[in-house]
This record gives structure tokens, sequence and C-alpha cells, in this order.
């Protein structure tokens, strides 16, 4: 531990100033998702050729440009490499024991100041005190430089802890941003798919990515949907506290496509860890949490059934608090198992109406080839030959969300897991809904105007969307509100 200083002492922590990287140490044969070698060993050893081809130019999705590039990735897989990759049992089921976390980057936005501690000299458990504790009196000598930057430039902006008041007594959930929502019951407070971002002078003071130093509760439940980098970020589960209880998704070995997020959690000091299966319930607090099945964002969204053995592995949850009931769906949608509004039927029958349905509707679709340039290249690894024509929807249609809400009897659909802030915006994981304006233009996510069959408009005379901004909250009586100090410019 740091010596104690008086810089620190009896101050509010100015950690969620820095932006944190967690660094790997990969020895796994062909490398793992969490440490991002084993995207690199696919775009540069498995699909060089259509790699290149893909991010060397703008691909439109023309049958005939993705059957020219198809041939390519048809011709990479009769390579040698390719082939005995593939016949590996290591590809496909990573040894997550030689895979761990070394070190953690800390550095201050828009500046190259930074600096780096390193696992084997100040242990987690320490860092981890510093980031999740409002209050420390201790400070590191590996950031003092980083400190003394930053606090001056905050003390000079007026930047106060308190001056964000908090009202930690609001009970109805507030949107953190993408796909992150916080409830409080008095005495836990409940996270989903934690995914931090680090205040900046660059932000208006009165709106800024909000952290868990900017609520001052001391239990904590984390619920994590699946392991995509955008919901399962483990540098922002960081700055939780150790004692933090985490429910997951009942994985049971890593995969190129799902991260053994317990093994990972215990890897970064969390002990407290519940796996919940579909259909398993919990209670927390005040809070009860099921778990449902999480169809969709797999390698195939739509054609012939595949023999696939991995999925991405994860969990919709339903979460009653206060006789409501918010079902929560980020990044789900139809795969080769199962239709979304068949899903949306059982979760019905199970579970009643729901009050509130938050889902994303994005009109993402494309050819397996295009999975290259995003950021789960291992998807086209699953895609037998025969599908790589077919086109995918990995997450839901705006359609598809509808419909949903009109099977639940949702009263309100929140849209989220789409970004929400600038700071969303600029780390191009989602919009950024203040430039999107109030008024949304027709086709866009947040519009919920889109045409419609005569069927569905019936259907879905019930509901109303909620957009909400990130540090707003729903009230008792489904208004939407900003968290005190914040602005709503
Ligand atoms: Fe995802």
């Amino acid at each position: 531990m740091g010596s104690k200083t008086s810089v620190m002492k009896n101050t509010s922590s100015f950690s969620d100033f820095f932006s944190l990287a967690l660094s790997w140490e990969d020895k796994s044969k062909y490398g793992s998702h969490v440490s991002g070698q084993l995207a690199r060993f696919i775009i540069s050893r498995l699909y060089p050729r259509s790699y290149k081809y893909l991010s060397s130019r703008k691909i439109d999705c023309s049958p005939q440009k993705i059957s020219t590039l198809n041939n390519v990735v048809l011709s990479e897989r009769s390579s040698k490499i390719y082939k005995r990759t593939i016949a590996d049992s290591k590809f496909w089921h990573i040894d997550a024991q030689k895979v761990k976390p070394t070190g953690l980057g800390i550095k201050i936005e828009n500046s190259n100041a930074t600096s780096f501690f390193d696992f084997s000299s100040t242990s987690l458990a320490t860092i981890n005190r510093w980031l999740s504790d409002r209050n420390p009196d201790f400070n590191f000598p590996e950031i003092e430089f980083l400190f003394s930057k930053i606090s001056g430039a905050v003390k000079k902006w007026g930047f106060r802890r308190d001056a964000i008041k908090l009202k930690s007594q609001t009970h109805m959930p507030t949107f953190i941003g993408h796909a992150c929502m916080t409830w409080f019951d008095g005495t836990y407070r409940l996270w989903t798919d934690p995914y931090f971002f680090p205040k900046s002078m660059k932000y208006p003071k009165f709106h800024q990515p909000l952290s868990p130093l900017d609520f001052p509760d001391a239990k904590h439940i984390v619920l994590i949907s699946h392991s995509h980098s955008d919901h399962f970020h483990l540098s922002s589960l960081l700055r939780l506290p150790q004692d933090t209880c985490f429910i997951i998704p009942d994985c049971k070995r890593e995969t190129p496509i799902s991260i053994d997020m317990a093994f990972r959690l215990r890897q970064l000091g969390f002990i407290k860890i519940t796996k919940l299966k579909w259909w398993q319930q919990i209670s927390c607090g005040e809070f009860s949490i099921t778990a449902a099945p999480f169809i969709g964002e797999q390698p195939l969204s739509s054609g012939k059934k595949s023999d696939l053995k991995d999925f991405n592995i994860g969990n919709v949850y339903c979460i009653t608090h206060k006789k409501k009931r918010f079902l929560l769906m980020a990044d789900s949608a139809s795969d080769t198992r199962r239709h979304c509004l068949s899903l949306a039927h059982e979760i019905r029958s199970r579970m009643g109406p729901i009050d509130y349905l938050l889902g994303n509707r994005i009109n993402w679709r494309l050819f397996p080839v295009q999975y290259l340039t995003s950021p789960i290249p291992q998807f086209l690894c699953y895609v037998p030959n025969h599908c790589l024509n077919v086109l995918q929807e990995p997450v839901m249609t705006p359609d598809d969300l509808s419909t949903i809400a009109s099977i639940v009897e949702a009263k309100f659909i929140v849209p989220y897991a789409m970004g929400g802030a600038k700071w969303h915006a600029d780390a191009a994981i989602g919009l950024d809904y203040f430039e999107s304006n109030r008024s949304f233009p027709k086709g866009h996510p947040l519009s919920f105007d889109l045409q419609r069959s005569s069927i569905q408009q019936q259907l879905l005379e019930n509901w109303n969307p909620l957009v909400l901004r990130p540090g707003q909250f729903i009230d008792s009586s489904g208004r939407v509100k900003w968290i005190k100090g914040h602005s709503s410019f």
C-alpha cells in the first residue's frame, strides 16, 4: 500500500477522472477473446486477405460483392494454417488459466500523461480500493504525477463531487449509459452491465459520466448479460468494491465467443459470484431477479440449422422491485435455436406482464464475412461454408422489439444498450442522444415512428417509448427526470 499523503487525505477521490486499461499476458495457443489476442490471430493469420479486402475499401452488401469476397474466404479456409487451427481443440476450448491480467494502465483523457500499475508489485486489491473508495486516505507513488496534474485542473474547473447531488434514495432506475442501469433499494445498489467512462473537462460540468463514486452506497450487486466487452467491461468493474455481488450467466468454459466470466472475475479479486441459470430466480434486498434465455447475437441468426456447440452465453433478466417489473434484453434477438417472439411468449407466461421493457433496436444486418471488421471477428469461424451468403441480423430489429412489447404487455419501452451520450459516441459504442436532438429523424433507432403493419399498429397502441439520457431516471409515475445536479440543457 502506498504512503499516506496530505494531498489525498479527507478529499474526495478523483479516480473516476482517469481512464483505465487492463494489460494481459496471454500464453494460450491461439489467444483469447479477453486479451484481444484471438481477434488479432484471426484477422492476421486465418483471414488476412479477406480482412485486408474489407478494411481497405467500403463494401456494400450487394450479393455480387459479397460473393467475390466469400471466394476469398473459401480459399483462405483451404489453407494449411486454417485447417490445422480449426482441427485443434485448443482453438475452440481456450485454456483460461494461461491468460492473466498483469497490470493496469492509467491515463488522463486527451493527455499523454499515463502511468502503469504492475500487479506483481502493487496488489490488485489495493488498486481496487483506491478506485472504489470515495475518500481514500492513501495514495500511490506510481500516480503522484498524474494526481497532481488532474487535481489542479479539477480544482480550477470548480468540480466538487458534492456538486452532483445524487439522490441516493432514488429508488427508480437511473440510466448510466449504454446497457448500464442502476437501482437502489435503500441497502443495495444494483447495476446492470457496468460500463463506466472517465469524467472529462471536455464535457459539461453538470453532465458527466457517472461512476460508482457518485453514489455513496456501500453494497453493490451487478448483473452481467453476456461477455462482450461493452457488457462485461473488466476495467469498469474494478471501480466497484471487492465485496460486490455478481450475478452472471452460467458459462461453463471459455470459448472463442464466450468468456469464462466467473474465472475472470476471480482473477480480479472478486469472490461473491453467482451463476444464474435460465429461469432461476434469486432475491437480494428488495430485488427479485430472474434469468431468462439470452437468444440472439450468435454467429448465425438465421439460415439453415448448423451443428454449433458453442454459443454466446448470456442471460436476459427480469427484475422486480417495488411491484414494478423490468425486462432487460440487451443485444438479444433470434438465432438458429429460437425466435425472440417465442421467447417473449414464454417470458409473459412465466413472469406475467412486464411494466418496462428495456431493449435495443438496431438495423444491424451483415454477411458473415463482415464480422471480420466488427469487434467479434471470431464469429466468422463458426459459420459453415453454405451459410456465408446468408444475411445475418445479430440484434433485434425495431419491429421485433415493438412486437415483444405487445406480447409481454409492456407499459413502456425504454431504449437502451445503444450508447446514450457523447462519451459513448466518442468510443464508437453507440449514439449520442443529445446530438440526435429531441425529434429523431425517421429511421433513427430512437424515433419509434417507423412504418409498421396495421396489425402491429393495433398491438402498439398500449405502450409508449421512454427515451432516457444518461443521468435521467424514471420516477414512480413513469416520468423521466434528471437526477439532482444534472442540467436538462
Ligand atoms: Fe453483445
